[in-house]
This record gives C-alpha cells, structure tokens and sequence, in this order.
C-alpha cells in the first residue's frame, strides 16, 4: 500500500454495486420511456455510447442525444466516448450533461491532460480499456481517475459475445486500485448479463454496463433491470 496512514496494509475498496444501462440498445423512438422504464426499476446509471465511424465503424450518438438523457432524467450519464481525438470533443459532452465521461485510451495522444480537462470541466474522468489494452497503460495516469471501464467485447456494438479472458484484467486493475488506494470505480461493459456478472463480481468489478441484456429482454427493459440488480447486488437490490 502506497498510503502513509496504512504502509503494508493493502485495502480492498467496497463500494455499492451500480447497474448503468446502456441506451444503445433501447428503442430511440421512445427514448425518454426507456429511460424512465429502467429508472422505474432500480438503474443507477445511464450509459451513453458514443461512436464516430472512425475509432470505431459506426457512427451512434451525439450531444443532442446526451441533452436529450440529461432532459429525461436525473440519474447519473455514464458517457463512453469511442471516438477519435477525444480531447477537443470534451467540453460539449460536458455541457450536455454528462457527469461521467470516459475517454478510450487508444484514442489519446495526450492522455494526462485530457483527464484533467475533463475534471475542471465538472465531470468526473473515465479511462477505457480495449481487450486488447493491458492492465499496465493505466500506471501513470490511474491518479487521475474517477473510473476504469474495461471492455468485456471490443469496442463498437451491443449484443456482442462476453470475452472470459478478460477477467484476469479486471483482476489485475482490482489489485492496482486496492495498492495504490484510489477509490476509481471498477467498470465492465459487453455481453454483461445474469450468466456473466458472477465471474466480473469475483474479479473485483464494481459497476456494470448492460445494454442487449436490459432493452432485448424478452419481458422489457423493467425485467431485464431488475433481475441485473438481482445479480449484480442480489435480492436486497
Ligand atoms: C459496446 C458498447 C457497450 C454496448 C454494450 O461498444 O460500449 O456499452 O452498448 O452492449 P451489450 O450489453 O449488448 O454487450
Ligand atoms: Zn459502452
């Protein structure tokens, strides 16, 4: 442990555990519905994914849609910016509403002011993770975060299938947020369902993205919601 109060002690930061819904799977004709559906049911955050055509191939939500979140309600926005030079795209996600906004590490050039940008602008700071991004990119920066997302799938579209070799990163960022005493958030996003939520918990995730899982659910978005917070924090909700 890093910290003078507790030298040799490691400490294992127990937090809530949070359910963000991701609207890219939700029916965007009645998005304020959606929302107002998985808020109803216990969500504790909304996840907005951003794409450009660039990071990755397609292209899926901006700032209008972000205000139009921000409009619906006022739970936490949990914005994933997969986008390209992240840096002078901040501000206006900021000023939508965005009080989390995680920027994909691969895309930035110069990752340490992007961080702080996003913190003076108001929002809290999220770095994300590829599959394929390892656990030691985060050394010189995870002082400068709020929340450590790493990706279960690659990058670009909902529904896609959990990758179980992840699980030993999560791990891995677990035990670097523990030794250095940040209080980050530990995040997981792709193929996040009842199945898959056990192993995440066991390496040491806090907050959990799920999209195909909360607005495919066959019953609707309520249950899927709802049997996620069953397993993600169990009965007690
Ligand atoms: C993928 C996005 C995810 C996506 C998750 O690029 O970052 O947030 O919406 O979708 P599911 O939960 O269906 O894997
Ligand atoms: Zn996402």
């Amino acid at each position: 442990m890093s910290t003078g109060w507790a030298k040799g002690i490691i400490v294992r930061m127990t937090k809530r555990r949070l359910l963000s819904t991701s609207v890219l799977s939700a029916d965007l004709g009645c998005l304020a519905e959606e929302i107002h559906s998985v808020e109803g049911a216990g969500a504790d955050w909304i996840h907005v994914d951003v794409m450009d055509g660039h990071f990755v191939p397609e292209i899926s939500f901006g700032p209008v849609i972000v205000k139009a979140c921000r409009a619906a309600t006022s739970l936490p926005l949990d914005v994933h910016l997969m986008v390209e030079d992240p840096g002078s795209r901040i501000a206006s996600y900021i000023d939508a509403g965005a009080n989390w906004l995680s920027v994909q590490i691969e895309a930035c050039v110069h990752i340490d002011r992007v961080l702080r940008a996003i913190r003076e602008r108001g929002a809290h700071p999220g770095i994300v993770l590829n599959p394929g991004t390892p656990a030691a990119s985060l050394k010189e920066i995870l002082h400068l975060v709020d929340l450590v997302l790493v990706m279960t799938v690659n990058p670009g579209y909902s529904g896609q299938s959990f990758l179980p070799h992840v699980a030993h990163k999560v791990a891995e960022i677990r035990s670097m947020l523990d030794e250095t005493g940040s209080s980050a958030r530990l995040e997981v996003d792709g193929g996040i369902a009842p199945a898959t939520v056990p192993v995440m918990i066991e390496a040491g995730a806090d907050t959990f993205v799920a999209a195909s899982a909360i607005f495919k659910h066959p019953q609707g978005a309520a249950a899927g919601t709802m049997e996620l917070i069953e397993a993600i924090r169990g009965l007690e909700g």
